[in-house]
């Protein structure tokens, strides 16, 4: 296993799920992505690629949906064409894989939840990068029942057990400081807070636009708002995912649009674990972020 010694792999086992970790480069990463982290590095990003990056669950399809209508200008009847994982493949995935991806002939719209150091080469240089940044308490409520509604993962423990994990950064592209401390601090990446998007969601797409490249009218971005909003979203049969039960997936019962909130996790935290990601947030994350919504 060449591959495996050549970038430091060493697996390991998470208590309550039968997902494999491997720890890579302060990371610990999904073992779908071991064979492919060569790859990842060589292949060839485009001058006019954007590029959605976040840590899971942050809200990452509603910004895919968001720049996809951005860079198309307002098709919406375009938009419910095709799947969103088709208009914005996912690039760490081995399906449909990197040859899929590097064909697409049109712009490309690439989602990935990859730390910044496991990006090819030449991201930096070429293309544009969004990262979305989430209250990570919401996160790690969004990730627990995320982790449920998946058929792959088997996870046997409580909230509390996944908390633990979270904490620990035992979980799949974790530890979520180190992920968000590395690309906050890149000059040329353009970042959404979650929570803005909520409270201020026409002046984040103004903003978002502009770095796009694109000058969109004021009623452009109110019917983008309206088209990507949570209901809508979760009743789009191109977004929100409900064809992963068919594909065996995802379990029948729950959703991946779930509660789409702010805050949720008030309802779920100990105040024990609050404190202690409150600690991450001040002590293990190097950059000052902004959350005064709902972080404490
Ligand atoms: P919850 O589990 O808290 O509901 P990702 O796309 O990165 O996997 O993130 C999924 C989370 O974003 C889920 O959070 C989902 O409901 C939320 N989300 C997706 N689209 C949203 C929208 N249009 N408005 C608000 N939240 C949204």
């Amino acid at each position: 296993k060449d591959h495996e010694k050549k970038f430091n792999i060493e697996w390991i086992d998470v208590p309550f799920t039968k997902h494999k970790i491997f720890t890579c480069n302060n990371f610990y990463l999904p073992e779908f992505l071991a064979k492919s982290l060569e790859k990842f590095k060589q292949f060839q990003v485009r001058q006019d690629d954007v590029w959605i990056v976040s840590f899971p669950k942050s809200g990452t399809t509603w910004v895919q949906e968001l720049v996809y209508l951005i860079e198309n200008e307002c098709d919406f009847k375009k938009a419910t064409q095709d799947s969103i994982e088709n208009r914005s493949p996912f690039f760490d995935y081995p399906s449909p894989g990197l040859k899929h991806i590097e064909n697409i002939k049109t712009k490309r719209i690439i989602k990935t939840h990859l730390p910044h150091s496991f990006l090819p080469d030449e991201i930096e240089k070429k293309a544009k990068l969004i990262y979305i940044v989430r209250n990570p308490k919401d996160v790690t409520v969004s990730y627990f029942h995320f982790t449920n509604l998946s058929t792959q993962a088997q996870f046997t423990g409580n909230f509390y057990d996944f908390t633990k994990l979270f904490i620990e950064g035992k979980v799949p592209y974790g530890p979520w400081w180190n992920h968000v401390d590395d690309y906050v601090t890149k000059k040329d990446v353009h970042v959404i807070y979650y929570e803005d998007l909520h409270t201020k969601p026409f002046e984040v797409i103004k903003k978002l636009s502009k770095y796009l490249g694109k000058d969109l009218s004021d009623d452009e971005i109110k019917s983008i708002i309206e088209w990507c909003s949570f209901d809508k979203m979760k009743n789009n049969p191109a977004v929100n995912y409900e064809w992963y039960k068919d594909l065996g997936l995802y379990k029948k019962n729950g959703h991946f649009f779930r509660k789409g909130t702010v805050g949720d996790w008030l309802n779920y935290f100990a105040v024990d674990d609050s404190q202690k990601i409150d600690h991450i947030v001040e002590n293990k994350l190097k950059t000052k972020l902004d959350f005064n919504y709902g972080i404490s």
